[in-house]
């Protein structure tokens, strides 16, 4: 929000004279919904995101970063950067658990997926950062933790469905590729959205939820088409609005939410139907999300011409983008060592500060700087996170400035 310099001393003395009315204790100001390419709260403010990722779908299923630095400390490290929103992620197995009466304590969850000796050892450094846990509390007690954090500190939560099976994402091969793979059952999946819409009724901070990460071939080369994703992610859309209908939901697109021109433009999805916003009573809580890793692009056109195919032209105003909805770049990143120079994170962040009609939103891959458990590694460093390996400091003050920079000019 845009507030006028000349007017600040007025609002100054308009909060000491009713402190109660401040605008500020209402925030978020949600449900919020969309008017054409924008976001806006209940104020019809228009509202976009800035923000970064912070993973809780890996092996252990629960949040990374806490055996080195306390929730609130993680909080304010995003909080300094100017940012307004956590893409928190999450596995849908961390809710079968719950459906099956499955142990999900801390205690467990980590000796479950890094052995008896590291998981009791990472528990006890968990537990030292973070006092108000216990080996009892749970994998959900600690996402609760997280979005009351982030209301006390007025972040907004997007609540990311990144996997099925708990593990590093995304291949082909791993199982949690397109529906019905070896370990991505639709009806689960279903289940898990609508419960995690539901639970999230009690996170004052939560304004959106996305319905999956990465869709994407599975190791047979089978799915990735339009015909299935609209016979999966509209029910399941459904099922979403009618478990909580205030969260904005967030559709994304083939081929690791890459493509989603078909859908933005109403072309034929391959047998005769075409996606209509007008056909979804919820059409005003509909958001396109993408996510872009163009990283050795050499010509800042070429990537702001994919974009626009992908499904930008909703967010340029062009005419043939039919269902217009907020697009959102859920995920980009690259290396903080080496890649803020680059072409490619200078392209981004000024194709989508210059947006006409106005900034776009966008969440940054990766604010994690290890994590417990990736791909078989445990303590993994994280050279696109933005913190350093302990999660105490940033890991390249270049790549910092960059991001802060960059948030400066998308929320004034
Ligand atoms: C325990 O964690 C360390 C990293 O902190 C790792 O090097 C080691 O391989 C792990 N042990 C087992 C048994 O996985
Ligand atoms: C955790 O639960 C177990 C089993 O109910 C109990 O014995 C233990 O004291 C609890 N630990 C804490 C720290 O509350
Ligand atoms: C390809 O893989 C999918 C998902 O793992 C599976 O459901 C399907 O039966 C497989 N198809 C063939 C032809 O092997
Ligand atoms: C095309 O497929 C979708 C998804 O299964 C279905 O909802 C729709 O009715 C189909 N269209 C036609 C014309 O059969
Ligand atoms: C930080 O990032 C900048 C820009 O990419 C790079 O030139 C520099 O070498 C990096 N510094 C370190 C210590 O990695």
């Amino acid at each position: 929000m845009h507030i006028p310099l000349l007017l600040l001393p007025v609002l100054g003395a308009l909060a000491r004279a009713s402190p109660i009315i401040s605008r500020a204790s209402s925030w978020p100001n949600a449900p919020f919904t969309t008017s054409g390419r924008d976001m806006k709260n209940s104020l019809d403010e228009t509202v976009v995101y800035a923000g970064v990722n912070w993973p809780g779908a890996a092996d252990v299923m629960i949040p990374e970063g806490l055996q080195y630095q306390s929730v609130s400390t993680i909080m304010s490290k995003i909080k300094d950067l100017g940012m307004n929103v956590i893409r928190l992620t999450y596995a849908i197995e961390m809710v079968d658990d719950i459906y099956e009466g499955v142990d999900s304590s801390l205690k467990t969850a980590f000796v479950q997926a890094l052995g008896e000796t590291n998981g009791t050892k990472v528990l006890k450094e968990v537990l030292t950062h973070n006092p108000t846990f216990t080996e009892n509390t749970t994998r959900l007690e600690v996402f609760d933790a997280i979005a009351a954090e982030a209301h006390t500190q007025n972040i907004y939560v997007h609540l990311d469905n990144h996997v099925s099976k708990g593990e590093w994402c995304c291949s082909h091969t791993d199982g949690n590729a397109w529906f019905g793979d070896t370990y991505f059952n639709v009806a689960n999946w279903k289940r898990g959205l609508a419960f995690m819409a539901k639970h999230a009724k009690s996170w004052p901070a939560f304004t959106s939820m996305s319905l999956r990460n990465e869709l994407r071939t599975t190791a047979n080369g089978t799915g990735d088409n339009w015909v299935s994703w609209y016979e999966n992610m509209i029910p399941a859309a459904d099922g979403i609005n009618k478990a909580n209908p205030s969260p904005l939901i967030f559709f994304s697109g083939l081929n690791y939410d890459t493509q989603l021109g078909t859908i933005v433009d109403g072309n034929d999805i391959g047998n005769g139907t075409s996606f209509a916003l007008s056909d979804h009573a919820y059409a005003d809580k509909i958001v396109w999300e993408l996510h872009n890793y163009a990283n050795s692009a050499t010509n800042c056109g070429d990537i702001e011409g994919s974009l626009r195919n992908q499904g930008y032209n909703a967010m340029e105003g062009d005419s043939t983008a039919v269902n217009t909805a907020p697009v959102v770049l859920t995920e980009f990143g690259f290396d903080q060592n080496s890649g803020s120079e680059s072409v490619y994170a200078q392209c981004i962040k000024k194709y989508l500060n210059t947006l006409p009609g106005g900034p776009g939103g966008w969440m940054q891959w990766v604010i994690s700087g290890s994590y417990y458990i990736r791909e078989g590694g445990q303590d993994k460093d994280e050279t696109w996170g933005l913190l350093n390996h302990d999660w105490s400091d940033w890991r390249n003050q270049t790549a910092t400035d960059y991001t802060k920079s960059f948030v400066d000019e998308t929320l004034t």
